[in-house]
C-alpha cells in the first residue's frame, strides 16, 4: 500500500483473532497451579488490549473459553468463570477510558451467573465506545455456531422471512455471532500448537496465520508487534496470482 507521499505504508489487519493458549503449560513450568497461569493471562489480555488500541486495529477477537474447555476438570472451571468476573469488574473502568467496547461471542448461557452478569453490565457500560471493539470468544464452539445459523436460517425459509433459494455466503456470514464483523486478518496462536481447535470455522476461511512457540502470559506488547510486522509482509493472494495481486 502506498500513502500520498509514495511511501510504502504498512497494512495494519483491521481484525485480529488470537487463540491464547499455553497458560497451563506456563504455570506448570513453574511448579504453579494451573489457575495461576490464567491469572497471569489476565495481565497479557490486559496489555494486548492496549498495544492493539494504539495500532489501530478496530477489531480484537480473543479465544477465552471454548466449549471444550467446560470438560476440564471442575475446580479449573469454576477458578476461570470465577477470574473473569473478577476481571471484567476490575478492567470496566480503564476500558471505557481507552474507548474500548467490549462484545461476546458464544453459548454465554452456561457460564455461571456471577461471570455473566458482569460481562453483561460491562458490554452495556462500553457500548457507547467507538474505539477497539474487544471481542471474547467464551463458551465458543464454531461448529456450534454454524449448525445454530443453519437451524435459524431454516427456520426463517420455512416461516417465509428469506427465500431458501436465494441463500448464499453472505446469507451464513450474517446468522453468525460475527455478524456485525469483518473477518479476521490475522489469526494469532500462542503455545506452539499447530491446530484451530474449533475457532472462526468459517471466518478465517482467507486469514494469515500466526504461530508463536511463547506461552500466552509471556507474550508481550513487542511480540505482539512482530505478529502485525509479519502479516505486513505477506502477500495475500485470494486465490489470484501474484502478478495480478500486484496490479491490482
Ligand atoms: C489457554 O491456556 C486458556 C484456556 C484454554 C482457558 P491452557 O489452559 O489451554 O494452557 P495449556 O495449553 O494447557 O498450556
Ligand atoms: C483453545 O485452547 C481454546 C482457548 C484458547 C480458549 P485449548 O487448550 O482448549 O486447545 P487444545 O485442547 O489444545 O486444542
Ligand atoms: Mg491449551
Amino acid at each position: 500500500m502506498m500513502n500520498e507521499t509514495g511511501k510504502a505504508t504498512r497494512q495494519v489487519p483491521s481484525h485480529v483473532a488470537i487463540i491464547m493458549d499455553g497458560n497451563g503449560r506456563w504455570a506448570q513450568a513453574r511448579g504453579l497451579d494451573r489457575s495461576q497461569g490464567h491469572v497471569e493471562g489476565v495481565n497479557t489480555v490486559r496489555r494486548i488490549t492496549e498495544v492493539a488500541s494504539e495500532m489501530g486495529v478496530k477489531y480484537l477477537t480473543l479465544y477465552a473459553f471454548s466449549m471444550e474447555n467446560w470438560n476440564r476438570p471442575k475446580d479449573e472451571v469454576d477458578a476461570l468463570m470465577h477470574l473473569i468476573g473478577i476481571a471484567i469488574e476490575r478492567e470496566t473502568p480503564d476500558l471505557i477510558k481507552n474507548n474500548v467496547r467490549l462484545t461476546m461471542i458464544g453459548d454465554v448461557e452456561r457460564m455461571p451467573s456471577e461471570a455473566l452478569d458482569r460481562l453483561r453490565g460491562c458490554i452495556a457500560r462500553t457500548s457507547h465506545c467507538t474505539g477497539l471493539n474487544l471481542n471474547l470468544a467464551l463458551s465458543y464452539s464454531a461448529r456450534w455456531e454454524i449448525a445454530d445459523a443453519a437451524r435459524r436460517i431454516a427456520y426463517d425459509a420455512l416461516a417465509g422471512k428469506i427465500d431458501a433459494a436465494e441463500i448464499n455466503e453472505a446469507t451464513v456470514s450474517s446468522y453468525l455471532t460475527t455478524a456485525s464483523m469483518p473477518d479476521p486478518d490475522l489469526l494469532i496462536r500462542t503455545g506452539g500448537d499447530l491446530r484451530i481447535s474449533n475457532f472462526l470455522l468459517w471466518q478465517i476461511a482467507y486469514a494469515e496465520i500466526y504461530v508463536t512457540p511463547t506461552y500466552w502470559p509471556d507474550f508481550t506488547k513487542d511480540a505482539f508487534r512482530e505478529a502485525l510486522a509479519q502479516f505486513g509482509k505477506r502477500e495475500r493472494r485470494f486465490g489470484l496470482t501474484g502478478e495480478q495481486i500486484r496490479a491490482i
